[in-house]
């Protein structure tokens, strides 16, 4: 039973395979409490917990304190303004110009589902979901507090859903989606934080009184934070020690946070960054809050990656393409930018068909008039000057050459120079009397209005309809300013940063129901909307605009923590690298993109012979190692961020049959002869052949003793090992 309910003493218990979840209603009043999360324990009255016996008690007993009662009990969504002097999860603008909300229990229910979150991306499939019914009396607000559990995955996933029961409108001015209040031990915490280029870096620090936090109000998700927050020991590893997380599945703004207070508990929460954020509910009307991902693990950082790799397949990604095979693809970005024609395309083409490439992607600058960054966003006509004899005639001959064929788009944007802005100024973001700021020379189009996002579609969809393009890459080059929308009233201006997510869900939402054969890839500059919102959408992400193999091996580690390979969009690319100008060897350019979608990011025709020698072979490796590495569980082995010498991880089959290592030795290493490599996740009572060797182990040896690896010549030189079980 996923959710139990102990009547007698009013505990919730939410179980995974391996944890567990407890909730209380506590005193007279109905007070919900978060009473424990963590290992998994048996049903009991656990909610001494909260401490509601010792001094100030809870109000029935001892009104007098009430203030030390709200400011110290641990709940499961803090209100405001009435006594908890911690983040609160709720804040409101009233009729009476008030902002104290405080909710208690009325009633629950218990779903053999998952609710639809209206409009909103979120997690699907086989679970179960307590829902518990919260009113605030005073303001007439309904506040539903929803809970689903995975069980298999040993994930929780939270939202709220928030309705106005009253006469008057009321102004949402926080709405967050989780809240969690526990001791807080000595944890540290670790996020992913990052520029462009430079995407999810791992960062981990000790936790101080206070409130530390990470966010965005950039109108997405961010280059610069991640969505994600977890709270671990110092002594936590990828092996061991308790490790607790919340992710957002939600691609605008956010707030992550803990707080630790002066009795040396913490309050994690999550939720839409309230800057800038008024909602205006009207009576009856509902305002759902984007789902949040939890996970705790009692033995590491590896086994809180496995379960949100596993839940992220399984539960998040929509999309046909989740569990197959992505065609290798190359990309033109990086071989030409802005400088290319049918011919050049074609003569790429070409020569990647020889080589076993299996589809052309053409990148940014085939429509309108636009030779560089500062023109045409939004007038999505083909520009026949450059792909002569146009699209249908361009695609035509890729396929024929036997490639298939993908398109770049940048809906979501307009050029003050293009046809669309000479006509539509006012869809733009802009603030009446400011000079609108740009950024990559370009505005961000209003999606909260309804004919923009129909204009948008209509003629994105309209070249999708005009030729076999079977791959589209959704790009988003710049981030949100100006946030001012034309055609919505002033006391709703609050709502255009989720709103324009919104619109941009719905856009998604409807590109993929009409084309569900279309195999879509979400870009945002590089990395900076990766994130499970998008995922539910997309099934892949590009991650980075830095291709470099070895600034690489820490945006994927980086990446990883979270997401599963078959996410994370990595593609092979020249040297010296277009952002840091690092030489690597085009061998470990190919291994280290093995771990992601795979794909070439040049012009086929101008590399050297000897590279081009090469791709045949990585074509052959990617398809015989993908159905591993994309379904496989991780195990992330050692972190050149750490040890600023060698990077290596490892995927391994479900069944423990077969194992992929691999090994980047970025640095070249004096007067050593080998390395010994510990594995994981391997069954320790099998034999395991090494591939291309007489060399057979034993699981146990090669995670007690480990795998030999032999010293590599030169810097950033790599290997890949390939296990499989005898017998297998
Ligand atoms: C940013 C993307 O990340 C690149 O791959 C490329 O598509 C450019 N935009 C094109 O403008």
């Amino acid at each position: 039973m996923a959710i139990t309910f102990d009547e007698s003493n009013k505990i919730f218990k939410l179980d995974t395979a391996h944890t567990s979840y407890m909730i209380a209603v506590v005193d007279e009043e109905q007070f919900v409490g978060h009473v424990y999360y963590g290992a998994k324990i048996r049903m009991q009255d656990a909610s001494c917990l909260m401490r509601t016996f010792e001094n100030p008690l809870v109000p029935s007993v001892n009104n007098r304190e009430r203030c030390s009662f709200m400011d110290t009990f641990p709940t499961e969504y803090a209100g405001h303004g009435i006594g908890d002097y911690r983040e609160s999860c709720i804040s409101v603008r009233s009729k009476a110009g008030h902002s104290a909300v405080g909710i208690t229990y009325r009633s629950h229910r218990i779903l053999e589902q998952k609710p639809v979150l209206e409009g909103l991306p979120s997690s699907f499939g086989e679970c179960r979901t307590l829902v518990l019914d919260c009113m605030d009396a005073a303001l007439g607000l309904e506040v539903e507090l929803l809970y689903s559990v995975f069980e298999e995955e040993d994930i929780i996933t939270r939202s709220v859903r928030v309705k106005n029961k009253s006469a008057d409108d009321i102004y949402l001015t926080k709405v967050y989606s989780a809240c969690i209040d526990m001791d807080s031990e000595d944890y540290e915490w670790l996020t992913l934080h990052g520029s462009w280029a430079r995407e999810r870096q791992i960062e981990r620090r000790p936790l101080s009184h206070g409130k530390q936090s990470v966010g965005s109000i950039r109108g997405e998700s961010s280059h610069q934070e991640h969505p994600f927050i977890a709270w671990l020991h110092p002594y936590t590893t990828q092996t061991q020690g308790d490790v607790y997380a919340m992710h957002f599945v939600y691609s605008g703004n956010f707030t992550a946070q803990i707080e630790k207070s002066q009795f040396d508990s913490i309050r994690v929460t999550m939720g839409i960054n309230a800057e800038d954020f008024c909602w205006k509910l009207e009576p009856e009307e509902v305002f759902t809050a984007p789902e949040v991902v939890l996970s705790y693990a009692a033995d590491g950082l590896g086994t809180m990656t496995r379960n949100l790799h596993d839940f992220y397949r399984k539960h998040m990604i929509r999309s046909k393409y989740a569990h197959t095979k992505r065609p290798v693809l190359i990309n033109n970005w990086e071989a030409t930018y802005f400088d290319f024609n049918t011919e050049k395309l074609l003569s790429i083409a070409k020569r990647a068909s020889e080589l076993g490439i299996e589809m052309l992607v053409m990148d940014d600058g085939w429509f309108g008039h636009r030779n560089d960054d500062s023109t045409s966003l939004g007038d999505w006509v083909v520009n026949e000057e450059k792909i002569t004899g146009g699209l249908k005639h361009l695609v035509d001959e890729v396929n024929k050459l036997g490639l298939k064929f993908g398109i770049w788009v940048e809906p979501e944007m307009i050029s003050p120079d293009s046809r669309l802005y000479e006509e539509h100024p006012d869809w733009a973001f802009a603030i009446p009397g400011r000079i609108p700021t740009l950024s990559r020379n370009q505005y961000v189009l209003d999606l909260s209005r309804k004919e923009v996002r129909d204009y948008v579609y209509d003629m994105i969809s309209g070249i999708l309809r005009s030729a076999n393009i079977e791959y589209v890459k959704w790009d988003m080059n710049r981030q949100l300013t100006d946030m001012g929308s034309a055609a919505l009233p002033a006391d709703r201006q609050g709502e255009l940063y989720h709103r324009y997510v919104l619109g941009v869900y719905e856009l998604q939402e409807r590109l993929i129901s009409e084309f569900p054969d279309l195999l879509l890839e979400n870009c945002s500059g590089g990395g900076a909307r990766f994130d499970p919102g998008m995922l539910y959408y997309s099934p892949q992400i590009w991650c980075s605009d830095d291709t470099d193999a070895v600034e690489r091996l820490g945006i994927q580690e980086g990446t990883a923590l979270i997401y599963p390979l078959s996410a994370i969009g990595a593609h092979v690319s020249v040297c010296p690298n277009h952002t840091v100008g690092r030489n690597t060897p085009f061998e470990t350019r190919g291994n280290v993109a093995l771990a992601g979608t795979f794909g070439y990011e040049l012009d086929v025709t101008k590399i050297p012979e000897e590279d081009q020698k090469m791709i045949p072979e990585q074509v052959k490796t990617y398809h015989k190692y993908n159905d591993l590495v994309r379904e496989g569980d991780y195990y992330r082995i050692a972190s050149y961020r750490e040890n600023h010498e060698y990077d290596c991880y490892m995927v391994v089959s479900k069944d423990k049959k077969e194992a992929l290592v691999t090994y980047v030795q970025v640095k070249g290493r004096a007067n050593y002869k080998s390395r010994c490599i510990r594995l994981q996740g391997l069954d320790k009572e099998l034999d395991y052949r090494l591939e291309g060797t007489e060399q057979v182990c034993g699981g146990d040896l090669l995670m007690n003793a480990g795998l030999m690896v032999e010293n590599l010549w030169g810097d950033a030189g790599s290997r890949l090992f390939h296990l499989t079980a005898e017998g297998k």
